[in-house]
């Protein structure tokens, strides 16, 4: 089984580029390392060439990738021979995209398309001090009609665990010792729910609700702990209406125990990976503004 170890990138497509590029840029405060000949612009959070990746589009903001980073010296001509073994459709891509020398394009059940590659290039533009700032792209939660199927291709042919559930409608699922890198919720639409940046610290909530509120952006909900990850986050929408998490305090995962480092606020010990309700999404219970089955 390949060995995937991180979340690497998310690609969107947007069709008010100009706003979707400013709200990167000078809100979440991303750095810009390359424009491609297509106008997708390649935005760092501070060390790799792109953790986020924006695509000019004519329809409404579009999910277009999500990249993940095999172990370095993955054979990635075995890597795409496992992937179709496992009955997808897998493309081999050379120079295709700045940053990325070689990779695999796999479209996954519920027509997700993932990017796996073993190295992308660091030119380390530096964290910036705009915005919010984060220090590193967290997780992404993807909302698809196809979820049992998209679950267990990340289960079975990619390895991931599955750390958690909320109802019947969000599966979290790890590659390492974070509680989730991707959160899969069934429902019948596809579209991506969030994606989530990992703040500095604590104390970077009320700076950033702050600065948001002074950017005219709404916080929709929190900040308040989760139950399943028991992550601290907050929400609010990027321009293109994908919610944006700000999250601190995920917990670690220890794959060789099932189980979660223990935590002063794990009302279980040991805590391991369980079936939540879907009324408890805040440990705090907060209550949510929005559909967690609708997104
Ligand atoms: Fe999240």
């Amino acid at each position: 089984m390949p060995k995937v170890f991180k979340l690497s990138h998310i690609g969107l497509g947007t069709s008010d580029f100009s706003k979707a590029h400013d709200y990167y840029v000078e809100k979440v405060g991303l750095t810009e390392v390359e424009r491609d000949d297509t106008g997708a612009a390649y935005l760092s959070v501070g060390m790799a060439h792109h953790d986020v990746v924006l695509h000019p589009t004519s329809g409404d903001g579009n999910f277009v990738n999500i990249g993940y980073q095999l172990n370095a010296g993955t054979d990635l001509a075995e890597f795409a021979g496992m992937m179709r073994d496992a009955g997808t459709k897998a493309e081999r891509k050379s120079d295709a995209q700045p940053g990325v020398a070689d990779l695999v394009e796999v479209e996954a059940p519920g027509s997700q398309i993932l990017q796996f590659y073993g190295a992308i290039e660091n030119p380390v533009p530096g964290f910036s001090r705009r915005g919010i700032a984060p220090l590193r792209l967290g997780h992404i939660a993807t909302i698809t009609p196809d979820a049992e199927r998209l679950i267990a291709f990340y289960r079975d042919v990619l390895g991931f665990a599955v750390t958690d559930w909320i109802g019947d409608v969000a599966t979290f699922m790890t590659c390492n010792h974070e509680h989730h890198v991707i959160n899969i919720l069934n429902a019948p639409v596809t579209k991506i729910h969030h994606i989530a940046f990992q703040l500095h610290e604590n104390a970077e909530h009320p700076r950033c609700a702050d600065f948001l509120r002074a950017s005219g952006i709404q916080t929709e909900w929190g900040p308040s702990r989760h139950t399943a990850g028991h992550n601290l986050a907050a929400y609010h929408y990027d321009p293109d209406s994908h919610l944006i998490e700000l999250y601190t305090d995920m917990d670690i995962y220890l794959p060789e125990l099932h189980q979660f480092e223990p935590r002063p606020w794990h009302e279980e010990l040991p805590m391991t990976p369980r079936r939540w309700a879907l009324e408890q999404l805040s440990a705090w219970d907060v209550k949510f503004q929005f559909d967690l089955a609708k997104g």
